[in-house]
């Protein structure tokens, strides 16, 4: 527990001086507006609800969401980040095929602690997803997470 309240209380404070160092600007708009927005040299980073997923806080995330996302980051000429699901032991996520098979994934295994039972704690697959090139060797032993060193390498901070 306090592991966890020391995390979180860390996260915090990551994040103050962050919005102290650049100038940002929070919106409420659906997705597709935001991404549509998207210009050449941004970095787009997209964490949507798991699709195919049962998520506690949002369990409305559908098919024809996917694939809008697909079709807006697709045609986006901005760089994208995606975080989703790859696989775990019963099934694997379909979408990875019939949409993002042609873009970058690099796959990682997390196991999930968090569970109503025992049964639900499973390693799981977890992707990333990208339209440009990640040097793979530099994340074969990260130092810290996947998502935020993608993003640092594509933004400076003051
Ligand atoms: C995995 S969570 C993101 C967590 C976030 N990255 C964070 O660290 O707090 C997925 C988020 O997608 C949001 N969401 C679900 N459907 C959405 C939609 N149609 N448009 C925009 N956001 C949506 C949910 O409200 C939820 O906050």
């Amino acid at each position: 527990m306090t592991n966890n309240v020391t995390k979180i209380v860390n996260q915090v404070s990551h994040i103050y001086r962050l919005l102290q160092a650049k100038e940002f600007s929070f919106k409420c708009q659906s997705f597709e507006e935001t991404i549509t927005s998207g210009n050449p040299g941004d970095i787009i980073y997209c964490d949507p609800p798991y699709i195919d997923r049962h998520v506690d806080y949002y369990n409305g995330w559908d098919s024809e969401h996917e694939k809008t996302l697909y079709r807006v980051l697709s045609n986006s000429p901005s760089k994208f980040i995606l975080s989703t699901w790859h696989h775990n032991d019963y099934r694997k996520n379909e979408y990875i095929d019939s949409l993002w098979e042609e873009f970058d994934i690099l796959t990682r295994e997390h196991f999930y602690h968090v569970g109503g039972s025992e049964k639900n704690r499973n390693p799981m697959v977890e992707a990333i997803i990208t339209n440009y090139d990640i040097p793979i060797d530099e994340y074969k032993q990260p130092k810290k997470p996947e998502q935020l060193m993608l993003l640092e390498a594509q933004t400076t901070y003051a």
